[in-house]
């Protein structure tokens, strides 16, 4: 009966949209209150996201217009990001519902006009991004419901008068980032602004501003002004150095002002900390000028085109910490350019065109970090980092390093971070090893690094990130030594990895398969990341992981999983997440996954896999989220997911689902079921058979495919139904005629029985009548019949003894008369043969015009006279 109650379910309730069935949007796995509808085309905001959403991104579509209704009941909103749309019409108090909004993003569209009532009700919004809009016109009141604006950004759009943005911003008393670059503002007056706004930074970028003109503190907590890509010819005009006196960061990059102005414009500057000049044209009286200035700390030089950074330049600048000499065209550093910054604790030269570590950084024992990424540096000699004792971080990556030499690092010691990542190493330092004991980060990734010997990072005892993955095809060779000591390690990941015999290159020992070893004895280690697209590298066995017993996080991409052995995850119970991609012709039981009892979230996209029903047995019991994208899937059995108690995320995306009535169950699983969210679903598509290929999977009319065997029941069970009310029909309706029927046959089966033997007396008729019609046959009948026809007729008053009901006769016709104004009569014959119905109908002929005369002839007692047989004449 099950299918029928579904059928009659389905026939009856409308398809529903719910939380779990999101039409073009996704969620985020990691976050299911966040919600993407990013490039959909969709022309208005969909109805169907969860109320629940607290992030909420419908970018890059054609929205035109906002309205009303569009945010309604939306209230746990906090960030809704509309960004590179169509909006040019926003009604009024369209985003009213959306009381924990903190932060809109409406940058990229039509916006022309902001008026009064377009942000009502967004009381708590702290950040309203408008950026590259068409705005023109603010109107007075549109910033009022914002009383938390903290950021607003103005950026390309078209306001020209100050004094409307200041009047309009000034009712947001929490605004500190005011963002107008790109504004077409030709000037920037005090008297513009009619009382103190308490802005912390202000951008003027890329504005046509001519003039910065400061009569009055109207800033007085300005911090960060960005003056950069504006005019040359500018006029700076601070009447009082108080006036800037809580600026510390100026950023006048890109722009070449006159000596003069820049002179005025360091002279108004009495607590700047961090400065940006890079006009292309710095010179020593311009740094001088800078540098002059007491408080200042950090010197942003990037973009320049310096290529050979002199001794003098930089002599004024000595109480410089920070300085920033990256993207220029350096290729040499004076030997004592930088010995002067004897503060400097940071020191950036990345890209630029360094052939080797420059000589001025030695001895520099302030510097803490050192980036020399995007070099050509090809060689490090022992001595170039020689005295600087305090460095922590080193940047070393993107150039053309091809070892390490332990003695390169013999004054760093107390370095934490090393970065080498994008060389071409070959191999660390096999004789000595590296000794960095306070190391904690080291990035070797994207080498081409061929072996790790045993003991390689048995003197960085520290690390706890090691990252050594690469997408070069050389294969690294590690031991069961190469990790040894590393306790503290976290994180690792490896690529192209080749398990060989403890000191035995990967040349000499093919046959190293067969002599594994532990490997990864780091009892820390909480995430692994492999990645092999070789065969035959790796032999999954039981014991590879161990050693392994505090993992959380396994990351496995493999072109090849040759044969794993199911134990293979035995060693790491405690694992959260997995992910196996890539693999070829990999088919797990469901004894892997035994072992990972808490296991959340698994991904085994790209794996070819034709089936998941491993999974039902797996025992997966806390696995929330599953991803099985690209994989061979065409047929799904949603009884596996329902194996899964706790899973809340499932994403299949890109299978070559079938559309026929195998997946009808799962696509009613994936519409109904209110657990599982199937990121999505509404977008995949049939790959077969040839008739759907292409549409849309949840489009599939599955209905059908229970009707078929539905409709079968159907039949069944309502022949079932109406045999059960036919009697109940037939008793109601037609139990006179049931009756006639019954009585009929016993008549019949009596006269069978009676025929033998004979009947007492004969009567040619007997005479039913009503007592109103006795006159009728007294007066009429009878004369008519035994008078002038010569009837013997039985007359119940006149014949019959009471109590006389042995003696059986024969009636050879009954004549009853019900009433006679109903013309009715019935009668009941006896010998058939002498009367036939033309006979009957000639000798009442009298009486009426008798049609019909049913006959039939039974021997009766007077006691079974209630029982006689009726039969209709039918009269005129
Ligand atoms: C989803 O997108 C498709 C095409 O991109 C569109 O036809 C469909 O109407 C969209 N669905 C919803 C609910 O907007
Ligand atoms: C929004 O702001 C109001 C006060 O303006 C406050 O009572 C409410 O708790 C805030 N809501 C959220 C979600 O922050
Ligand atoms: C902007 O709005 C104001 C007031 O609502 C109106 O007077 C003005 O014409 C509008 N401007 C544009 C360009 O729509
Ligand atoms: C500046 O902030 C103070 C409180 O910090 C507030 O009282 C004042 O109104 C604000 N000024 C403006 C112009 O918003
Ligand atoms: C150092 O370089 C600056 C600019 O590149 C130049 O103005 C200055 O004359 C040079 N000084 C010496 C001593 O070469
Ligand atoms: C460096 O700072 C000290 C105080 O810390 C100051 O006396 C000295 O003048 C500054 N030097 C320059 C060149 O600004
Ligand atoms: C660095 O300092 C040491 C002694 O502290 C000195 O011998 C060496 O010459 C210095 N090197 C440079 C490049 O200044
Ligand atoms: C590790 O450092 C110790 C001294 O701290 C040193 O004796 C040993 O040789 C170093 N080992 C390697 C492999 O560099
Ligand atoms: C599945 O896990 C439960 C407890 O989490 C355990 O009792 C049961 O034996 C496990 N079944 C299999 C087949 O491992
Ligand atoms: C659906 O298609 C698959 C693959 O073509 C086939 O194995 C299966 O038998 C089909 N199911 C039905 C009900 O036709």
């Amino acid at each position: 009966m099950e299918p029928l109650f579904s059928l009659l379910f389905l026939l009856l309730l409308p398809r529903p949209s719910w939380l779990y069935s999101l039409h073009n949007c996704t969620l985020y796995s990691t976050d299911p209150q966040k919600i993407d509808c990013n490039d959909n085309e969709f022309y208005r905001i969909p109805s169907d996201v969860p109320k629940s959403a607290k992030y909420l991104s419908v970018s890059v579509n054609n929205i035109q217009l906002i309205r009303q209704s569009d945010f309604s009941g939306l209230t746990e909103l906090q960030m809704l990001d509309l960004s590179v749309n169509q909006i040019s019409l926003i009604e009024d108090a369209a985003f009213s519902h959306l009381s924990s909004l903190t932060e809109l993003n409406l940058d990229n569209n039509r916006l022309t006009n902001l008026t009064d009532h377009m942000f009502t009700g967004l009381s708590n919004l702290t950040v309203l991004g408008l950026e590259y809009n068409k705005i023109s016109h603010i109107s007075e009141l549109a910033f009022v419901p914002l009383t938390k604006l903290q950021e607003l950004s103005l950026r390309d759009n078209l306001l020209s008068s100050i004094s409307d943005i200041v009047n309009t911003v000034s009712l947001c008393p929490l605004l500190t980032f005011l963002d107008l670059t790109k504004s077409p503002l030709t000037s920037f007056e005090s008297e513009q602004v009619p009382f103190p706004l308490n802005i912390t930074e202000l951008d003027l970028r890329l504005t046509p501003l001519r003039r910065f003109s400061l009569h009055s503190d109207v800033f007085p907590r300005l911090q960060t002004l960005h003056l950069s890509n504006i005019f040359t010819n500018f006029q700076w005009d601070i009447s009082d150095k108080a006036f800037l006196k809580s600026l510390r960061t100026l950023d006048l990059s890109k722009i070449a002002f006159s000596v003069e102005t820049y002179q005025l414009i360091f002279q108004s500057l009495e607590s700047l900390e961090k400065l940006s000049l890079s006009n292309g044209h710095l010179n020593r009286g311009l740094l001088d000028g800078a540098c002059g200035i007491q408080t200042l700390q950090t010197l942003d030089l990037s973009y320049e085109s310096i290529s050979v950074l002199n001794d003098s330049l930089l002599l004024s600048c000595s109480n410089l910490t920070e300085l920033d000499l990256s993207r220029n065209s350096l290729k040499d550093l004076g030997p004592s350019s930088l010995q002067m910054l004897t503060r400097l604790s940071r020191l950036n030269l990345r890209r630029n065109r360094l052939t080797k570590v420059p000589l001025t950084v030695r001895n520099m024992s302030s510097l803490t970090s050192l980036f020399l990424g995007y070099n050509r540096i090809s060689k490090l000699r022992c001595l170039d980092f020689s005295g600087l004792h305090r460095l922590k971080v080193l940047d070393l990556s993107e150039n053309k390093l091809t070892n390490l030499n332990s003695c390169v690092f013999q004054d760093i010691q107390s370095l934490q971070e090393l970065y080498i990542s994008e060389n071409k190493i070959l191999y660390f330092d096999d004789r000595f090893g590296i000794t960095l004991p306070n190391l904690l980060v080291l990035d070797a990734a994207e080498n081409n690094i061929e072996e790790l010997q045993t003991g390689v990072f048995r003197n960085m005892t520290r690390l706890t990130d090691l990252e050594l993955d690469s997408d070069s095809a050389t294969k690294m060779s590690v031991n069961g030594g190469t990790f040894d000591g590393l306790t503290d390690l976290r994180t690792l990941s490896l690529s192209q990895v080749y398990i060989s015999p403890a000191g035995v290159g990967p040349q000499s020992s093919s046959r190293g398969r067969s002599q594994l070893q532990q490997v990864f004895n780091l009892p820390s280690l909480q995430t692994l990341k492999i990645t092999v697209f070789e065969t035959c590298l790796i032999d999954w066995t039981k014991d590879l992981f161990q050693g392994l017993d505090n993992l959380k996080v396994m990351f496995i991409k493999s072109s090849f999983i040759e044969s794993p052995d199911s134990k293979m995850f035995h060693h790491t119970p405690h694992l959260l997440n997995l992910e196996i991609r890539n693999t070829d012709e990999w088919l797990p039981g469901p004894e892997l996954f035994q072992p990972l009892t808490v296991l959340q979230t698994l991904d085994l996209s790209e794996n070819h896999l034709k089936s998941v029903d491993f999974l039902s047995e797996a025992n997966l019991t806390q696995l929330q989220t599953l991803k099985l994208q690209k994989n061979d899937l065409s047929v799904i059995n949603e009884r596996v997911f329902e194996a899964l108690p706790s899973l809340r995320y499932l994403d299949l995306s890109d299978n070559p689902f079938v559309c026929n009535c195998s997946n009808a169950d799962f696509i009613h699983w994936v519409i109904r079921n209110k657990q599982v969210y199937v990121n999505g679903a509404y977008q995949y598509r049939c790959e077969s058979p040839p008739s759907h290929q292409g549409a849309l999977l949840l489009e599939f009319d599955y209905r059908w495919c229970w009707e078929s065997v539905g409709f079968f029941c159907f039949i069944c069970s309502s022949a079932l139904v109406l045999l059960t009310l036919l009697p109940t029909f037939i008793h109601h309706f037609l139990r006179l005629h049931l009756l006639y029927g019954f009585y009929l046959l016993r008549a019949f089966l009596y006269h069978r029985q009676q025929r033998g033997r004979g009947c007492a007396e004969i009567y040619d008729a007997f005479v039913s009548y009503n007592v109103h019609d006795e006159e009728w046959v007294y007066r009429e009948l009878l004369p008519e019949l035994e008078g002038r026809q010569g009837w013997k007729l039985c007359l119940h008053h006149r014949d019959f003894e009471p109590g006389d009901s042995t003696a059986p006769f024969m009636i050879r016709l009954m004549l009853m008369f019900i009433t006679a104004p109903l013309f009715m009569i019935r009668l009941m014959f006896n010998h058939s043969s002498v009367y036939d119905q033309a006979d009957v109908q000639s000798h009442l002929g009298n009486l009426g015009s008798i049609i019909r005369i049913n006959i039939y002839a039974p021997c009766i007692t007077p006691n079974s006279i209630s029982d006689y047989l009726i039969l209709n004449v039918t009269c005129k």
